[in-house]
């Protein structure tokens, strides 16, 4: 059976995937800053009230972007190259594990990202009325996923450290990661980066579902249509 590694599993899209895919029976392992947000598990005997305790009173909690007084731009994120610092990690722990285990490079992984839209050279895929808080406002978020789907092309297929990828472009995500939130996978619009679907807005626990739908339970191949 398949394994499967999630980076942002306690967030959005990814935990809502993470969701399903253990769900279904999947294996899955998952890098987190705050693991107790996932699942925490205390050692403990139920014969022993202070270990209930422990177990009942644990709480934890997070944040991500904020605003800077700036027209040109107002949203700014505490680590505005995280997707490509994390694809370059990526990247370049695989090639040690390569170099360490060369029988690994026979079975390396397909990866797949959560990017957006507005990062296409193609087509347009994002709705006139979202278009000048996509351009302007979201400017440094965008190009830091630019350069994510860069560096994922072009380490992905023959000879790269990637089997091969899927990059998921979602349009403004609403909801949380709750998986009971959406609408379900199969009610969303999909296109291509040559003919994208553009609309609006999707569901964080849509987008998730629809990664596990097409990808996990696949292995990767995605189909449209
Ligand atoms: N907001 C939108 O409308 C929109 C539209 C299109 C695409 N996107 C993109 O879609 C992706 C998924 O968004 P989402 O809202 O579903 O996710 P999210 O709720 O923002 O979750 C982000 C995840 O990344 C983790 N993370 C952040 N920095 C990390 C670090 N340095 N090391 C390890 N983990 C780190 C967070 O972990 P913690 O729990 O530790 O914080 C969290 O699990 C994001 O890349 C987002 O930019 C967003």
């Amino acid at each position: 059976m398949n394994s499967y590694c999630l980076f942002g599993a306690t967030g959005g899209c990814t935990n809502a995937c993470l969701v399903h895919t253990l769900n279904a029976g999947f294996h899955a392992t998952a890098l987190a800053r705050t693991p107790s947000k996932l699942l925490t598990i205390f050692k403990g005997n139920i014969a022993d009230i202070h270990a209930i305790k422990d177990t009942l009173s644990n709480h934890d909690a997070g944040t991500t972007g904020t605003m800077q007084m700036s027209l040109r731009r107002p949203v700014t994120i505490d680590n505005q190259e995280i997707c490509a610092t994390a694809t370059k990690n990526t990247i370049k722990a695989l090639q040690e594990i390569y170099k360490a285990q060369p029988s690994t490079v026979l079975n390396k992984p397909s990866i797949t990202v959560i990017s957006t839209t507005d990062v296409s050279d193609v087509k347009e895929d994002v709705p006139f009325a979202f278009r000048i808080l996509y351009h302007v406002v979201l400017a440094d978020p965008h190009n830091d996923k630019k350069e994510m789907e860069r560096l994922i092309t072009e380490n992905a297929g023959n000879g790269g450290s990637f089997r091969g990828s899927v990059i998921v472009r979602p349009s403004l995500l609403t909801g949380d990661q709750s998986v009971k939130g959406g609408q379900g996978w199969e009610k969303l619009r999909v296109g291509r980066e040559d003919e994208p679907a553009v609309g609006y807005t999707v569901h964080r626990a849509d987008v998730g579902q629809w990664i596990f739908e097409q990808v996990v339970k696949t292995g990767g191949k995605v189909r449209f249509g």
